[in-house]
């Protein structure tokens, strides 16, 4: 089985079994780690925020511009910053490791 690492807010890691085609903030909420994930993953409303480690950054698809203007307007954003349910997982996320925001982030 495929795998994500989510680390929540109190640092503890989690390795959770992710299926191709699921999108992260969903692998994340099913396995009932607090995320809100409150649009359902239409990207408007910010409650899925990220952030995606230095080593993934570069190997997970860019940010469209739906998703920049969303994050424009959510707190405590980084350059690393992600909307988890932008980001579909498939085999190449093998491993993907990601740190929850802040809530009301
Ligand atoms: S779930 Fe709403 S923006 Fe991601």
């Amino acid at each position: 089985m495929s795998y994500i690492v989510v680390v929540d807010r109190e640092g503890q890691e989690h390795r959770l079994d992710a299926l191709n085609g699921w999108r992260v903030m969903e692998i994340i909420r099913d396995h009932e780690l607090p995320i809100k994930g409150e649009c359902g993953g239409c990207c408007s409303c910010a409650t899925c925020h990220v952030y995606v480690d230095e080593a993934w950054r570069d190997r997970i698809p860019k940010r469209e511009d739906e998703e920049d203007e969303m994050l424009d307007e959510a707190f405590s954003v980084e350059d690393n910053s992600r909307l988890s349910c932008q980001i579909l997982f498939s085999e190449d996320l093998e491993g993907l490791r990601v740190y929850l925001a802040p809530e009301g982030a």
